[in-house]
């Protein structure tokens, strides 16, 4: 199991390479991801792709759940966060009618936001494989998470780390989704 904070050193297709400190967030950090949450919000030219997770979800989940944080010269620059495999309104499991059992194996990848300054390093698919290390070391069988149809960045890296579209459904206010599954 690999061991936070963690260093890393990432390029992007254009060869230019940034470190970036990986680590797991903290109630203190609570103001820091609301505040680059809203900002990636803001910046989006199609908000409907990102539906707003509430102050209190995120605060529960400092908590109970595995929420990380990318810095960069100490500034939060991408976040991160899996529900646990817990028995939850917010298990994506309850989006597919799992039973309890189902849902007791079944972790949810919620958030995913990177500052558009820091875009193209991959860090959305090293979220992915560090959520998934844990989901495994929690005893978790599979992961789900769901992406707005016009999502294309979010979608295809997904895809190209295993998750397959099960479900496409109105979830958020309405909201149509696709709901991927990765057997884990
Ligand atoms: C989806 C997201 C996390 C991907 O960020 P990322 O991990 O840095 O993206 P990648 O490194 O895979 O980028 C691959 C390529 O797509 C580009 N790209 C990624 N996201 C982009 C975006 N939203 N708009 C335009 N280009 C984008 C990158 O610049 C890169 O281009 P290149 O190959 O020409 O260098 C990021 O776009 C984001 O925070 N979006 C808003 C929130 C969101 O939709 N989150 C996911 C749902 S929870």
């Amino acid at each position: 199991m690999t061991e936070y904070p963690k260093t890393i050193t990432l390029s992007r297709s254009t060869g230019e390479s940034m470190d970036f400190v990986i680590r797991r967030c903290e109630e203190k950090d609570l103001d820091a991801i609301l505040a680059l949450q809203l900002a990636v919000f803001e910046q989006l030219c199609d908000q409907s792709v990102y539906a707003l997770v509430g102050e209190k979800e995120i605060h529960e989940s400092l908590l109970e759940d595995y929420c990380f944080g990318t810095y960069h010269d100490d500034e939060l620059v991408a976040f991160t966060m899996m529900i646990a495999n817990r028995i939850s309104h917010r298990n994506y499991g309850t989006y597919v009618g799992y039973p309890e059992e189902r849902q007791a194996k079944c972790v949810s990848m919620e958030i995913t936001l990177v500052d558009d300054r820091f875009r193209g390093y991959g860090l959305q698919k090293q979220f992915v494989k560090l959520r998934e290390d844990i989901a495994r070391n929690l005893g978790a069988a599979e992961a789900l998470v769901t992406i707005a149809p016009g999502n294309d960045f979010s979608l295809s890296n997904l895809i190209n780390s295993g998750y397959e579209i099960i479900e496409t459904k109105p979830l958020y206010e309405g909201a149509v989704r696709h709901i991927l599954r990765k057997q884990l």
